[in-house]
């Protein structure tokens, strides 16, 4: 073999290595995570899960805070996304309370860490039993 065409399928050898462990990188961290939220996010337990009281609470503290944005129904209005989306509907519930406490303060989402942490719960079980309760993207 002349040195420079092994020179080039080495070279090829590499590029592919290097696209292989990208797409293996890319492809966890898009299954493991929602928004970038941090693995102690994930780990977080929804203290209300499935519970209907807190369910009721939640669904009125979206009323008074998110309905303006993602509508009453979770579908969406103006620049807020619906919430019934897969990448939602697949968060485990750390990640939706640590997102909804963080917001995206550049994108539009305010934080609503100035909401009790009660409060930021019951949210988030109420936008799981909507989930539960078969609403889908379709
Ligand atoms: C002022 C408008 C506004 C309000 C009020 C608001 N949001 Fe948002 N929200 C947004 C916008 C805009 C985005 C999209 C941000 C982006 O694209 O990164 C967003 C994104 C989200 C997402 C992520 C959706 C996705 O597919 O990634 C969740 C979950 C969410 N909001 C929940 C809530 C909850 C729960 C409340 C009430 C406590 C709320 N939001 C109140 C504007 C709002």
């Amino acid at each position: 073999m002349r040195p420079s065409a092994r020179s080039l399928s080495c070279l090829t050898m590499v590029l592919v290595a290097v696209a292989t462990v990208c797409l293996a990188v890319s492809t966890v961290a898009q299954e493991l995570s929602f928004r970038n939220a941090p693995a102690s996010a994930a780990q977080m337990k929804n203290p209300y899960e499935g519970h209907a009281g807190a369910a009721a609470a939640g669904k009125k503290l979206y009323g008074q805070n998110c309905a303006q944005c993602h509508g009453n129904n979770l579908q969406g209005m103006g620049p807020a996304p619906t919430l019934i989306n897969p990448a939602t509907q697949k968060a485990k519930a750390g990640e939706l309370f640590w997102f909804i406490t963080n917001g995206d303060l550049n994108k539009g989402m305010p934080s609503w860490a100035g909401l009790p942490k009660p409060q930021r719960w019951q949210i988030v079980t109420f936008l799981e039993s909507k989930f539960n309760e078969g609403i889908r993207l379709q």
